[in-house]
């Protein structure tokens, strides 16, 4: 079985654009491949945060990631395997300075700091993140990446490092990781739908998957349909949206079934958003139950990560160690 890795940052909630866009996808691609998942803390002290709610949105995000079924032995917690940062320090000798400054993602982030504060603090860290993805990713061999479109540049950046690693050292160490872009939904902003569903654009761009059934009705019930800038005969994108949740859902009778009635003109909204709102609190009700257990024995749940996160050291250690013999640094007994 290949080797599969992927990551997400505790950001506190989880929306449905990151559960139809990813964390769906990690479950199920678990049947197939040899996951590994982590949730990674270290990457989110790169941007302004307070340390107390770190910690504590990672374990929120461990929780999250188990009620929707990641299997406990495939995940771990990033900082908790320390190793990372080391892999990261050595990567950073054969990473390039102008390589890191082309890195979208690090001028998109600086222009979002800037434009709450012009002389906002960038840190190094945040511009050294796409290389300690990289660690990650390395570190445990993996063959596949599932991430998002806006990941592939860091994912390049992965393979030339890999490249850059192997070719200098004269050796076949690190495997060239691939991206895995299954076809995912990108789930839109209700409140805007020219926007993609995220957490930074306030509460009422997103869904939290975990939300009350009452309030994700609400929520769907005043989603925009119409912003007024749709040409004749297309469909406008907060409709577009709701067809794509209800397909996410796999609802595909109810989507043909209201597919034919906007084809012919007779499409009800109030319909279309019932529809979105009882298939989603289908989907969520299950989810919630087993966040409910989870909760209910959090001490023992927490254990289990903190285990499995041990293991996964136990392979990091062992990666390490190869390196420092390929870099020429010294090993322990
Ligand atoms: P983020 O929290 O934005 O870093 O996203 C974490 C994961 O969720 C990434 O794999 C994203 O590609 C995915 N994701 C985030 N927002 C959306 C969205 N609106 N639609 C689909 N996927 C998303
Ligand atoms: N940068 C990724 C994101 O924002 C998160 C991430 C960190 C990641 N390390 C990774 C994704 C390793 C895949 C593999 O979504």
């Amino acid at each position: 079985m290949k080797n599969v890795l992927s990551a997400i940052q505790p950001t506190g909630d989880i929306h449905i654009g990151n559960y139809f866009g990813a964390v769906q996808n990690w479950v199920r691609l678990q049947q197939d491949y040899h996951c590994t998942y982590g949730v990674v803390d270290y990457h989110s002290m790169t941007m302004p945060y307070k340390a107390d709610q770190l910690r504590e949105n990672t374990w929120k995000m461990v929780f999250y990631l188990l009620a929707c079924g990641v299997k406990p032995e495939n995940l771990f917690i990033q900082s908790l395997i320390p190793e990372h940062v080391e892999l990261c320090w050595v990567l950073n000798c054969v990473a390039s300075y102008g390589e890191l400054t082309r890195m979208t993602q690090f001028k998109d982030k600086t222009e979002q700091l800037h434009e709450s504060d012009k002389d906002a603090f960038v840190s190094v860290g945040l511009f050294d993140y796409p290389v300690l993805q990289a660690a990650d990713i390395l570190m445990y061999h993996a063959h596949f990446v599932p991430v998002g479109k806006d990941q592939e540049q860091h994912l390049e950046l992965s393979r030339n490092i890999a490249h850059r690693f192997n070719f200098q050292f004269g050796k076949e160490y690190f495997v060239h990781p691939e991206p895995l872009f299954t076809a995912t939904p990108k789930i839109l902003s209700p409140a805007d739908p020219n926007r993609k569903m995220s957490k930074s654009l306030g509460e009422k761009h997103y869904i939290n998957l975990f939300a009350e059934p009452e309030r994700i009705r609400k929520q769907i019930k005043s989603a925009v349909t119409d912003t007024g800038d749709t040409p004749a005969g297309e469909m406008s994108a907060g409709v577009s949206n709701l067809f794509e949740i209800i397909q996410a859902c796999g609802k595909k009778e109810a989507y043909d079934a209201l597919m034919e009635d906007y084809k012919n003109g007779s499409l009800k909204y109030s319909s279309l958003k019932e529809t979105v709102a009882e298939a989603l609190v289908e989907l969520i009700t299950p989810l919630r139950t087993k966040l409910d257990e989870l909760n209910a024995d959090k001490r023992a749940v927490k254990a289990q990560i903190q285990d499995s996160s041990a293991q996964f050291r136990k392979k990091a250690q062992q990666t390490v160690r190869e390196v420092r013999e390929i870099v020429g640094l010294p090993n322990l007994k």
